[in-house]
């Protein structure tokens, strides 16, 4: 029994179905603040009594309420102050119990007079796990634990990762031909690709805190790594680039257009020409090497979560990508295949892994529940293209080679807090 379901009370399966009813619409209004409100949780949150939906609510940016406020805020506004008592609330993970830049969740609830609450997963913070559902259970309100557990896990992953395994969650986007290519000979790769895939990218993109890439994709592409809708830039993400020795130059789009202060540099400790990078770039962030020679991987993804990010889509290329796998960094993968052949000439989707018997092979599991716009079963068509979806499946042997100790990936059947 995992930790958040071990509460559970003996609840009627009408009342269970529909704590899971509305936790669907918790998990949509948390996905609506996807990559917007890192180091927290964007958390999502429901109001409900009986079948109706009094308000919806989602995690502001750090400083903004949390999703439990919101939605009891929106509840208030549209049916009056008296609405919360003897109300209902869905809530994709614990309510907070303590006073950070917000007052302590739990105690509001209190206060409003809610008497039942629905919790997904437990918030392992050491300021909150297990006091938050204590608080409300101590005031004589019913809560349910562990509902929809493992989808209210994977919204989470990125909050859970840097708690639990002190790195971001990492996940890995590419698109290759048929034959595993990511570009021709002559460094060809735009489009491999359709144009639904690269909308569907452009999605992903949208939902994270941070994308990434090498140097090598850099300098070929001169990327901007924007969200866009056709020419419309609709957000800039954080934008990592992982270039040990500075050689991309500053007229790169990433350090030359209107959102250059959002362009993070990881380069090697004392790197040359690192002076005139801090007045270029909104952030540098200095890495020793690695074993390899190469920067320390498992150092930079902790670098990067005491900055604050919890989640990262690195966008290639084939180096820097096969380097955060072999340094067992990668969580989960989204590669769009396209209908296409480019030979054994053309640039390889994955630089080498070091697997020498099948049983090493790197492995991706499809998720156990839907996606909204990605689905079930670890594929789906994307225009001409296959998006094959999953996450990485971790064993005793891959495990643990980051700087910090790494746990099973959250979101999977089994994990527990
Ligand atoms: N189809 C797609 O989805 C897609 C996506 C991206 C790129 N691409 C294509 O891929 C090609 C570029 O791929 P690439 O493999 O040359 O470039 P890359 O993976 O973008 O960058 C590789 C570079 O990253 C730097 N790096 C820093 N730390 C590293 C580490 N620990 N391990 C490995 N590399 C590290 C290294 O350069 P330094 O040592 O100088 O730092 C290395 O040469 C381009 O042709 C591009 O068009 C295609």
């Amino acid at each position: 029994m995992s930790p958040a379901s071990a509460g559970r009370s003996r609840r009627g399966a009408a009342e269970r179905a529909r704590d899971e009813k509305m936790m669907k619409t918790a998990l949509s209004a948390a996905r609506k603040g996807d990559g917007r409100t890192y180091p927290n949780p964007s958390v999502g949150a429901v109001v409900f009594r009986g079948d109706e939906i009094l308000g919806r609510g989602t995690t502001k940016p750090p400083g903004g309420p949390h999703a439990e406020i919101v939605a009891m805020e929106n509840s208030r506004k549209r049916h009056g102050d008296r609405s919360l008592r003897g109300a209902s609330i869905a809530t994709t993970l614990e309510p907070c119990s303590f006073s950070g830049r917000t007052g302590p969740c739990a105690d509001a609830l209190v206060e409003a007079g809610i008497t039942s609450v629905a919790v997904g997963c437990l918030d392992p913070h050491p300021r909150v796990a297990g006091r938050g559902i204590k608080r409300l259970r101590a005031a004589g309100i019913q809560v349910e634990t562990g509902v929809l557990e493992e989808e209210c896990r994977y919204t989470h992953r990125g909050f859970l990762s840097v708690i639990e395994r002190g790195r971001p969650w990492i996940t890995l986007k590419l698109a290759t031909t048929l034959d595993g290519r990511i570009a021709t000979a002559a460094g060809e790769s735009r489009w491999i690709t359709g144009s639904e895939s690269r909308a569907k990218v452009h999605r992903l993109r949208n939902a994270y805190d941070a994308v990434m890439v090498g140097s090598g994709t850099a300098l070929a592409d001169d990327p901007s790594l924007t969200v866009r809708r056709g020419d419309k830039v609709l957000r800039t993400p954080i934008r990592i680039l992982v270039d040990s020795r500075l050689r991309v130059p500053a007229t790169h789009q990433l350090f030359s257009d209107p959102a250059s202060a959002k362009t993070w540099v990881v380069c090697g400790t004392g790197a040359r020409g690192i002076a005139k990078m801090r007045e270029t770039a909104g952030s540098v962030i200095e890495i020793g090497k690695g074993r390899d020679r190469k920067l320390d991987l498992p150092e930079m993804a902790a670098a990067l979560a005491d900055s604050g990010l919890t989640t990262l889509l690195v966008e290639g290329g084939g180096g820097l990508a096969a380097a955060l796998l072999r340094a067992d960094l990668v969580d989960e993968v989204h590669w769009m295949l396209a209908p296409k052949l480019i030979g054994s000439e053309g640039f390889s989707g994955l630089g080498p892994l070091a697997v020498d018997a099948l049983g090493e092979a790197v492995v991706i599991e499809p998720l156990e529940f839907a996606v909204p716009g990605i689905g079930k079963n670890g594929f789906t068509q994307a225009g001409p293209d296959i998006h094959v979806h999953g996450l990485i499946r971790r064993n005793a042997k891959t495990e643990g080679s980051g700087r910090r100790k790494i746990s099973r990936p959250a979101g999977r059947k089994g994990t527990k807090a």
